[in-house]
């Protein structure tokens, strides 16, 4: 068998929600040469997340969590996420908000992608939220997540004209396909590349 011989990469978990457009461009980074991460664990609470077909196709274990319970369900990820030796999270449109005792465990660990220019419309519905405001532009950040919801330390920012006549939907898309290009940069500068 043919050994790597790149550096160790750092073994990293994707959390999604849902169509998992991020997580695609994440893999898609990942297998790079030079990339810093491995994608080793895929995780979400749904079971119908259209996202979770990444998992297959690119081989990369997948684990549903029932979010009935969010403490129990925290706990088995924790455990899950140690067997693995996993060393960075990246949520990616993952819709639970974690807990004080989980952000605290993987503290400087965990990155979160949002669609607006933070600290502008934490939360949902960010698109309908900028273009009420008038707003000219908006965008999508990676950040650090902390103990506050899309509060924590901005690691890279893109930003995205509105046009006149813009839509939450055409924006939304508009945006998503900065996502797709910031985050994997946002993890390259976190790792000094
Ligand atoms: C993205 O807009 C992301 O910023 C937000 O949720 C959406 C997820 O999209 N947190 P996808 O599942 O990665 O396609």
């Amino acid at each position: 068998m043919v050994q790597s011989t790149g550096p160790k990469k750092i073994k990293c978990s994707v959390f999604i929600s849902g169509t998992g457009s991020n997580l695609k461009s994440l893999i898609e980074f990942s297998i790079k040469k030079n990339s810093p991460i491995s994608i080793e664990l895929i995780i979400s609470d749904n079971l119908n997340a259209k996202g979770l077909k990444f998992g297959k196709i690119f081989k990369i274990s997948n684990k549903v969590f029932n979010y009935k319970n969010k403490l129990i369900a925290e706990k088995k990820i924790i455990s899950e996420i140690k067997n693995k030796k996993i060393e960075l999270i990246c949520l990616a449109g993952f819709m639970r908000i974690l807990s004080k005792n989980f952000i605290k465990k993987f503290k400087g660990k965990i990155l979160n992608i949002h669609p607006s220019l933070l600290p502008k419309y934490k939360g949902l519905n960010t698109h309908q939220r900028a273009i009420s405001n008038s707003e000219k532009y908006s965008g999508c950040t990676v950040h650090f997540v902390n103990s506050q919801l899309d509060s924590g330390k901005i690691i890279l920012q893109k930003k995205v004209k509105i046009n006149k006549g813009e839509t939450a939907a055409s924006l939304a898309k508009k945006i998503l396909i900065q996502e797709h290009k910031l985050y994997p940069k946002a993890i390259s500068k976190v790792f000094n590349l």
